[in-house]
């Protein structure tokens, strides 16, 4: 959420390469941006409303300033927390006598505190943010120099940050965090940090991982500094092995459809993993004593399924929370007990809390996580990679169903059937690669036309994809803005059912299992109060009035029929004219509470 980007080196336009940089780290964030550059021993700010993607670099580089030398910038894209979209609340943040410059991404909690003892001293405010009392207080101790400065602002506040700094004194880009990402690129004579790596992949692929309480202080090397003790620390600088083209859309027009048809490799890709690492981990399950799934939002309804996937294939109880509701649920947390953490960033905010709290009573913590290095990576007992590559798009879609053949697998695993578990998936892999093809899309986006002027459609699900009909309400929202619920089928009768009424588009998840009969007779209750059913099953039904095939999958018919779902959303985003990359009020990487 907020994505921050900086460089100082060698090279004279630094302000195009933040620029260039912070495209790439849209996907967090997309309300505002700016940029703070130092040429001429100057601070410089601009910052604009609107998307940084939109901005056409070449076009103002001269009317901006931007093709002026500079060698040391910072810059943010905002997904706004303090404070309305506005210029003057956009990121970059300056001190009073315009000296210093910040970007921030996360939240201080005690800013109004703070604020109002600023104030008493004469200090004016711009903006409505929490990030400017930071700037301001850097300049309140500046008298210290700008490193003991930022130490003392920050030892004042309370919350979670990634701060970037610089001023016109000093030639240094300086950087700390307490709970938001920050990462640092080491090239040949520069450096960048950054939020996500995507912003500096095309020039190195060396990284150094900024902890919380941690500082970097970049000159033409960088000093790591322990924030609580005050000390320096050694970083092992890490290999990334992402390409370049992972990260970019390439020939499709949007990352969202991107990451969907890459789903043709990345369940593959997941489950293919170390045998004895898997086993070290299904003994840990096995072992503990009260696990708890950990997620939120769509890795929330992953979380949900794996309860019914472990229930099901390995007889194991096996508890879900999301994130933020965990708190309140920690009192049955043991040393004994086991959270399984599924995020694709690892930097979600609600999660990390979750994990923290479980920690103090001594819970061992096993992360599924897509980012390698991430926070949750870092602070896991053990951790699960899902390799899906970097998924951009706002909308989690590959991340997800690898997320599934993960937690498939491991319940395949406590059930002493790890090769079944396998070759169910692997299976599953290649039914997905031949329903990934342009006549399954038309048939998705014949029906995305006879829908996509609905206000509301519901999702209903029973057993192993009731979890799947809510995550496919939450694919339908978040990108096409229609109003979409998920629902167990069997609880219709209980409230829901009174929704219905003539024509509206209810999509019944079907799995060829125990629960096909009556999950069909579901459908029927709707179909008779005039509801327009889409069946998602192996076969065609006559109350479908709209039946999209999905092979037959067993255990993994979640992971498949999650699939057209996700084309459909994508198709209805697309014919509604919302950008389904980065929908309206979100951003990718949920890392303020
Ligand atoms: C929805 C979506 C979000 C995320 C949630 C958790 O498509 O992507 O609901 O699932 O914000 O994010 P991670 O998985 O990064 O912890």
């Amino acid at each position: 959420m907020c994505g921050i980007f900086a460089y100082k080196g060698n090279k004279t336009n630094g302000a195009e390469i933040v620029i260039n940089g912070l495209k790439k780290l849209e996907y967090r964030g997309y309300d505002s941006w700016g940029v703070a550059y130092k040429c001429d021993n100057e601070v410089k700010i601009y910052k604009e409303v609107g998307k940084i993607g939109e901005f056409d670099f070449n076009r103002s580089k001269e009317k901006l300033g931007f093709d002026k030398k500079c060698t040391l910038a910072v810059g943010h894209s905002r997904w706004a927390t303090h404070g309305g979209v506005t210029v003057a609340n956009a990121h970059p943040h300056a001190s009073q006598d315009k000296t210093i410059a910040i970007v921030h991404n996360g939240i201080i909690e005690n800013y109004l505190e703070l604020k109002e003892n600023l104030v008493k001293k004469g200090y004016e405010f711009k903006s409505e943010t929490d990030t400017e009392v930071i700037a301001q207080l850097i300049q309140e101790y500046k008298d210290l120099g700008l490193v003991e400065g930022i130490k003392k602002a920050l030892s004042m506040l309370e919350g979670r940050y990634a701060i970037l700094v610089i001023s016109d004194s000093d030639d240094l880009l300086i950087a700390a965090r307490r709970g938001s990402p920050l990462i640092v690129g080491a090239g040949k004579d520069e450096h960048f940090i950054a939020s996500d790596i995507p912003a500096f992949l095309e020039y190195t692929r060396n990284v150094m991982y900024l902890d919380d309480n941690q500082m970097v202080i970049i000159d033409n090397k960088a000093t790591f500094i322990d924030l609580e003790t005050d000390r320096e620390i050694k970083k092992r600088i890490v290999e990334i092995d992402w390409d370049t083209e992972s990260a970019e859309k390439g020939e499709f027009p949007h990352f969202m459809i991107k990451e969907i048809s890459e789903q043709k490799d990345t369940i593959s890709r997941a489950i293919n993993q170390d045998p004895e690492k898997i086993m070290e981990i299904v003994e840990e399950i096995n072992n503990a004593f009260g696990t708890y799934l950990i997620g939120c939002g769509t890795a929330g309804k992953v979380c949900l399924a794996g309860s019914y996937l472990f229930a099901r294939i390995a007889e194991k109880h096996v508890n879900t929370a999301f994130g933020s509701e965990f708190p309140s649920l920690q009192q049955f947390i043991t040393d004994k007990s086991l959270i399984i953490a599924v995020s694709q960033s690892g930097e979600t905010a609600d999660t990390l809390e979750a994990i923290e709290v479980a920690k103090k009573k001594g819970a061992k913590v096993l992360s599924i996580i897509n980012v390698e290095g991430s926070t949750m990576d870092r602070i896991s007992d053990f951790s699960i990679h899902i390799k899906a590559g970097p998924e951009k798009a706002v909308a989690s879609t590959k991340a997800t169903t690898a997320q599934m053949a993960i937690l498939t697998l491991l319940a395949y695993g406590c059930a002493g059937k790890l090769d079944e578990g396998k070759f169910l998936l692997l299976d599953a892999a290649s039914n997905i690669n031949d329903m990934l093809n342009p006549r399954y899309e038309a048939h998705l986006h014949k029906l995305a036309e006879k829908i996509k002027d609905f206000e509301s459609m519901y999702v209903i699900g029973k057993g192993l994809n009731y979890p799947m009909a809510l995550e496919a309400a939450i694919k339908l929202q978040e990108v096409s803005y229609i109003h979409a619920e998920g629902f167990a089928g069997g609880e219709l009768k209980h409230g829901p059912i009174a929704l219905i009424s003539e024509g509206t588009p209810c999509i019944v998840l079907v799995g060829k299992d125990e629960t096909e009969n009556e999950i069909i007779s579901n459908a029927m209750e709707i179909k008779s109060r005039g509801g327009y059913i889409i069946g998602v099953a192996p076969d065609n039904h006559e109350l479908f009035d709209y039946w999209i095939k999905v092979p037959e999958s067993g255990n993994a018919s979640p992971i498949v029929n999650i699939i057209p779902i996700q084309i459909l959303a994508y198709q209805l985003a697309v014919l509604r004219q919302n950008n389904p990359d980065m929908p309206r009020n979100l951003a990718k990487s949920v890392t303020v509470k």
